[in-house]
């Protein structure tokens, strides 16, 4: 007789080596019923193997080994289909043939949309805007403007009719025709199909890269087959024709708000593109909107003739308590706000070296020799006791943002842009560039960093 198996603390989960051989575990023992000791296991005699026996067990080993196999199948199978879906370079809806669902997801009117939002994700591209009208912005600074409800959409600045109007769709999600994408969404496929009831959509491989570590093509908005940079028209606004809602006459303003010589204001200075100590700005002169308590604050003139222009329209929307702080600084006076912001901040936390001090003050001023006020072409501007960030909860920071640019100006440090720009978001500082300019970049949602190296390279082109 075998030994009896030793006592263990959790009989229950253990099978005693003797039971591993047996086809079925014993029946259990209903939980109610009185402990039985188990008798010892008897040892069967040896009977005559029979051929049936064999048979039976094989047939029983093949069916076993089948059922694996096929299971394994399934398995491969499986993740063969499904995983390429859920990879972040591709995604596919079905759009409502053979029962496949969800098909009112995608079909509206009978044209096929594609969700916006969700390729937004793929893709990495910025979304801005209010609901009412979305901007999706790639890497290039090439977008695509979309406004709920409306056919017409803007593809780097020119109007485009869709096949059916965007949507916004549950979770807030933008939906557009499929077909807008195969028209302008460069860098990825979009499959249709129509016996499969079935959209693919997934992002191009570059071809050189590597199967196991593949790269993708940049996506972005163009009419395929274009260069992008080069279609983007002129802009609507340009000209004195186009009607940019003034509710005064501005026309004497026009000249300086929409310079004839369109590139003369676009100097870039920063922490790079410094400008000497001796530099002077010609034609300055004094601000008119500045702050009523004595100050006499000066900008190139025709910044400052182009910012009366928007003073007149600032006030006529309600908006008569924002005034102008600083303009144009010399070398001397950038020396002198620097200094003490340094020691204001030595001041404010002792224990902070000079040079700890100094990296803190240099994520808001800038360092002599690299500020645009030198420029003359800038100016702070806000309606609270001094600039500060809370001015951007305040309405006319609205209106400054949506309009400035008609004028020529653009918010130079803006929030989204402070590891391009190295400075934390100003909602008081504008910048005269000219209209084209200002509005090219607002189009574009670019920062004046961004602007200058996609000129740059537009040219290069
Ligand atoms: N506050 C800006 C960066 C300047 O000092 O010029
Ligand atoms: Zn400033």
């Amino acid at each position: 007789m075998p030994p009896r198996p030793p006592m263990q603390s959790t009989p229950a989960r253990q099978v005693p080596p003797q039971t591993r051989s047996m086809p079925k575990p014993p029946p259990q023992v209903p939980k109610t019923a009185p402990k039985i000791p188990t008798p010892p296991k008897q040892k069967k005699e040896k009977e005559p193997i029979e051929a049936g026996y064999i048979i039976k067990n094989i047939l029983i080993f093949i069916g076993m080994l089948a059922a694996l196999l096929i299971l394994g199948f399934a398995l491969i199978l499986s993740t063969l289909y499904v995983a390429p879906e859920k990879e972040s370079t591709a995604y596919s809806y079905y759009y409502g043939i053979n029962d496949k669902t969800p098909s009112d997801e995608v079909k509206v009117n009978r044209v096929v949309y594609i969700n916006m939002t969700e390729l937004s994700e793929l893709c990495s591209f910025t979304v801005s805007g209010t609901k009412a009208s979305l901007r999706f912005t790639a890497d290039a600074g090439e977008y695509a403007e979309f406004t709920i409800g409306s056919v017409s959409a803007k593809v780097n600045g020119d109007i485009i009719n869709m096949e059916g109007a965007a949507l916004i769709r549950e979770n807030e999600s933008v939906w557009v025709p499929l077909s807008f994408g195969e028209s302008f969404i460069v860098g990825m496929t979009f499959d249709k199909n129509e016996d499969e009831g079935k959209i693919r959509i997934l992002r191009n491989k570059i071809p050189e890269s590597s199967e196991e570590a593949p790269e993708y093509e940049p996506v972005t908005f163009r009419i395929k087959g274009s260069q992008a940079i080069e279609s983007v028209g002129e802009d609507p606004y340009i000209g004195e024709m186009v009607d940019l809602g003034f509710v005064n006459d501005l026309s004497e303003y026009e000249q300086y708000m929409n310079p004839e010589d369109r590139d003369a204001y676009l100097i870039l200075v920063n922490k790079t593109n410094t400008i000497t100590s001796d530099y002077a700005p010609e034609n300055l002169v004094s601000i008119t909107n500045v702050r009523k308590d004595g100050r006499k604050e000066q900008m190139v003139e025709c910044a400052e003739k182009a910012l009366q222009a928007l003073y007149i329209e600032l006030k006529s929307a309600g908006y008569t308590d924002v005034s102008v702080t600083s303009g144009y600084r010399s070398y001397n006076k950038q020396v002198s706000l620097f200094t003490t912001y340094l020691q204001n901040e030595m001041k404010r936390d002792p224990s902070l070296t000079e040079a700890e001090a100094k990296e803190i003050v240099l994520t808001y001023s800038a360092f002599p020799g690299t500020s645009e006020h030198h420029t003359g072409l800038c100016c702070d501007m806000h309606n609270l006791g001094s600039a500060d960030v809370a001015f951007a909860n305040k309405e006319a920071y609205l209106w400054l943002k949506e309009n400035c640019h008609k004028f020529g100006f653009v918010i130079r440090y803006p929030e989204d842009k402070v590891d391009i720009t190295g400075y934390s978001f100003e909602p008081w500082h504008y910048r005269f560039v000219g209209r084209y300019h200002a509005t090219r970049m607002s189009q574009l949602g670019m920062c004046l960093e961004e602007y200058v190296e996609h000129l740059n390279r537009s040219e290069s082109n």
